[in-house]
């Protein structure tokens, strides 16, 4: 993956909200949760420090309250636009990728799996 790679459209997101999107690689890829607030989008990989699953409640589907993602398993939370932990039993915060919003995309800089 090269920088400025697309993630995704920017309008696929909700405002507010989140999608989930899986990055092909040669060692099989890895998903991450990409969430728009506004004009700024921000991306983490979709890995709960908690247990180490996916975030989601059902398949590219996730829990944004309050500026919060929550995972659906036992609660913890994390803040939209940073991805460290606000409560419940996260201990840490969520892997964040740098993106950006240009032409109309969401662009991942450097990544690895
Ligand atoms: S796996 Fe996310 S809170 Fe437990």
């Amino acid at each position: 993956m090269t920088a400025s790679t697309p993630l995704c459209r920017f309008d696929d997101i909700p405002d507010g909200g989140a999608i989930a999107v899986h990055v092909d690689s040669a060692t099989g890829g890895f998903d991450l949760i990409v969430l728009r607030r506004g004009e700024r989008a921000f991306a983490y990989h979709n890995e709960c420090p908690h247990q180490g699953r996916n975030l989601d409640y059902a398949p590219g589907r996730f829990l944004v309250k309050d500026d919060r993602l929550i995972c659906a398993h036992h609660g913890a939370s994390f803040a939209v636009d940073t991805g460290d932990c606000c409560g419940g039993p996260c201990g840490r915060g969520l892997f964040g990728i740098a993106v950006v919003v240009e032409d109309g995309y969401v662009r991942a800089g450097a990544l690895s799996d």
